[in-house]
């Protein structure tokens, strides 16, 4: 919307603030983003079965980022998402000695469950643009997006299951079962997500343990699922865990940040829909913390509301911007940054594993999409 800053006054912005963030160049995607991406791509395909007698796959493909809505091949590869966690999967397995094409399957089932959970979060959130094209459900409508997500969740099931290979059967049910609960960790999230917006005031607790389960789960897991392939460790699996969770939190308080004050044409999600849909992100957990007076009871009436027209959605941003809901993000930000460090210290990393983890720390806490 109009309103919303651009990459460009959020810049000026943070500097009329003395905020040194301003200063940062916007971190691209880390070198090992581009490592793992044939294994990745190579296993996706072999995931996913073509389009004859798969009606279903038409849409998926199409929320992959593959052929566009007519089916021609997609115009932008941002519309294919980061691979966060499919990288993250393959990062952790060699960076513990083992061979990261073994963990492709994993990493493509963690891929596809992620992806499960996008098509399901954009009919849940009303999010009408991700990656810089219409959601599924938007195309084809809910009901289509709902079977949509469904079949993407039981490809990431299947995939899981052909880490085979060379690996024992027992690490392959290990890390099938490690997906599963983490995933219905983050349903647990996503649920706990749904029931804040009905909510005015949230906990800074209440939040952090809800990111924890909706985002926090598949990103800790991922990185647990890529060890497990490497070694059976315990220790070794505990401190990638600690690490995970870290970075986990992180990645979702970054996402809540750019959800208001990101750029559109970066991220490729519309900025005001956390607002109106009455999303509880970490700048409005604040906001209801910290408001006092006038500033109070403007919120509460607003939020009384089913959903927020723009007048709205403006008057709340002018709350946050007189609240300093942004530093006070970039704070929590920087802190949990900070965790993610400590937990990486206490890791038996060999060094060019280390450099890749910290870089991606960093990506995390000043990405811009
Ligand atoms: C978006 O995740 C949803 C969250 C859990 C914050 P990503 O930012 O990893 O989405 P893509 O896969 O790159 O589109
Ligand atoms: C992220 O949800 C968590 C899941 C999808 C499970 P959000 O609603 O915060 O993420 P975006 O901002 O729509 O990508
Ligand atoms: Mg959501
Ligand atoms: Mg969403």
């Amino acid at each position: 919307m109009g309103t919303t800053p651009t990459a460009s006054t959020e810049a000026s912005r943070l500097a009329r603030q003395g905020n040194d963030r301003a200063l940062r160049e916007a971190p691209d995607l880390p070198a090992m983003f581009d490592r793992y991406r044939e294994h990745l791509e190579n296993a996706l395909a072999a995931a996913v079965p073509p389009l004859e007698g798969h009606a279903v796959n038409a849409l998926l493909r199409y929320h992959l980022g593959w052929p566009d809505r007519t089916g021609t091949p997609a115009a932008t590869p941002a519309s294919q998402g980061k691979a966060l966690r499919p990288t993250l999967c393959m990062f952790a397995c060699h960076a513990l000695q083992g061979d990261p094409a073994r963990a492709a399957p994993a990493a493509a089932a963690l891929e596809l469950i992620h992806n499960f959970s996008l098509v399901h979060d954009d009919i849940q959130d009303q999010g009408m643009e991700r990656r810089h094209q219409p959601t599924v459900w938007a195309v084809w409508g809910t009901e289509q997006a709902l079977v949509a997500g469904d079949a993407m969740q039981s490809l990431g099931d299947l995939s899981a299951l052909n880490v085979g290979g060379s690996a024992p059967p027992d690490t392959t049910i290990r890390v099938s079962q490690l997906l599963t609960q983490s995933y219905l960790e983050m349903i647990e999230g996503q649920c706990r997500d749904l029931e804040f917006e009905r909510r005015e005031v949230i906990a800074s607790d209440e939040y952090l343990d809800m990111i924890a389960l909706k985002t926090g789960a598949l990103i800790r897991s991922s990185m647990v699922i890529g060890a497990t392939i490497a070694t059976h460790d315990i220790e070794t699996l505990e401190g990638v865990a600690r690490f995970g969770r870290a970075i986990g939190r992180l990645f979702q308080i970054r996402d809540d940040y750019l959800g208001i004050w990101g750029d559109e044409a970066i991220t490729g999600k519309s900025t005001d829909s956390d607002i109106v849909q009455r999303k509880k992100s970490y700048p409005i957990v604040c906001a209801f913390q910290h408001a006092e007076g006038a500033n109070r009871d403007e919120l509460l009436r607003l939020y009384a509301q089913e959903e927020l027209d723009e007048d709205d959605v403006n008057h709340v941003l002018n709350i946050l911007d007189d609240l300093g809901a942004d530093r006070q993000t970039d704070e929590l930000t920087e802190a949990t940054a900070e965790e993610g460090r400590a937990a990486l210290a206490l890791l038996e990393l060999p060094p060019w594993a280390a450099e890749d983890a910290k870089n991606l720390i960093d990506f995390m806490a000043y990405r811009l999409f």
